[in-house]
């Protein structure tokens, strides 16, 4: 099969197209087909090695070879053990913890996969599972009369998460690159901002602020809070995340705030409820580009340099 290979960390130029063996599921997994799946800023930190979480299992080279965690495909072979699909079911899911799906086949573990919606195409489904499960949880006490402030609310799990906390009646602010904000406005987003050019930590207190890319000092969100409001971040710089598990946690808890990280719950319950509204039409998916696999390293860096407009995604062909 064809794979997007890589054995450094690196630029998307450390990525190279090579014909390896297709790989053999073992007990409780299958393996995929894959016909789409779509880049997150995971991806990238796996790249390039960078923030220092992504070298967990590798700290010299990469532990995987092939990148690619939200996978759609077909499934083809059966592990030992599996009961929940059938070769030809049509799948889903976040494969972090394998990865793999930036080639024509990958194995995944049932547990990780869900059935994808006849509605949606597979690039389409390949959009949820890691971003919607973000957006999910992090946009969890978002409602009406509450002010929600959404971090990088123009990438991956920003498109989501502002949709889903306008839909659950909040007032929505999305944070991102100048580029971004016309983007986050037709999201639903009340109100915008370039985070060049302004800082969202000195203007009105929120009551949920939901940071994608956490990269300030406690104090800094912690200003940002409103009384009894809560700062949660999923990803970001590990300083920053260090400081918020240690030092943000109690500052925050003495002056009637929350602080904390994120972590995602795995599994198809974590995404399978935002394709349900996306089938219904409720939420929108915005896939800002397609590719072929053989540019796997130009979808890279279309999203890890910041110029993506919600979901990127690989398609296998
Ligand atoms: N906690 C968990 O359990 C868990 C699980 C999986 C993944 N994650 C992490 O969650 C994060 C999800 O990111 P994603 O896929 O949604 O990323 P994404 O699609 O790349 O979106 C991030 C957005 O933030 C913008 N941005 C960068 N710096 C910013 C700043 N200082 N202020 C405001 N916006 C800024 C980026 O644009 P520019 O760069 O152009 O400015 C981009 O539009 C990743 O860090 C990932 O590793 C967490």
């Amino acid at each position: 099969m064809r794979a997007a290979m890589y054995d450094r960390y690196g630029s998307p130029d450390v990525l190279r197209i090579e014909e390896v063996p297709v790989p053999t599921p073992g007990p409780g997994q299958v393996l995929i087909e894959v016909a789409a799946t779509s880049v997150n800023l995971s991806d990238w930190e796996g790249l390039v090695g960078s923030p220092f979480y992504a070298r967990l299992g590798g700290l010299r080279s990469p532990r995987r070879g092939i990148l690619g965690s939200d996978i759609a495909g077909r499934v083809t072979q059966l592990g030992e053990g599996v009961t929940r699909f059938r070769a030809g079911d049509e799948v889903y899911g976040d494969n972090l913890a394998l990865l793999g799906g930036f080639a024509e086949y990958a194995v995944a573990a049932e547990s990780a996969l869900a059935p994808k919606p006849a509605a949606l195409t597979f690039a389409q489904a390949s959009t949820l599972p890691q971003a919607g499960a973000i957006a999910l949880q992090g946009t969890v006490g978002a409602a009406p009369g509450r002010r929600v402030l959404i971090n990088g609310g123009g990438g991956g799990s920003g498109s989501f998460a502002i949709q889903l906390a306008k839909r659950l009646g909040a007032h929505v602010t999305g944070v991102d690159n100048g580029h971004k904000l016309d983007f986050m406005r037709a999201l639903g987003a009340d109100d915008v901002l370039d985070y060049r050019r302004e800082d969202f930590t000195r203007r009105e207190p929120y009551d949920l602020v939901l940071d994608l890319v956490a990269s300030r000092s406690v104090f800094a969100y912690r200003r940002a809070l409103a009384r009894g409001g809560r700062y949660r971040c999923a990803g970001g710089t590990v300083r920053a995340l260090l400081r918020v598990l240690t030092v943000g946690v109690l500052a925050a808890r003495v002056t009637g705030r929350r602080m904390g990280v994120l972590v995602v719950r795995p599994g198809p319950a974590s995404f399978t409820q935002l394709a349900a509204l996306c089938v219904a039409g409720d939420v929108v998916i915005h896939v800002d580009r397609t590719y072929a696999l053989d540019d796997v390293a130009e979808a890279m860096a279309h999203v890890g340099q910041g110029r993506a407009l919600g979901k990127v995604v690989v398609e296998m062909g």
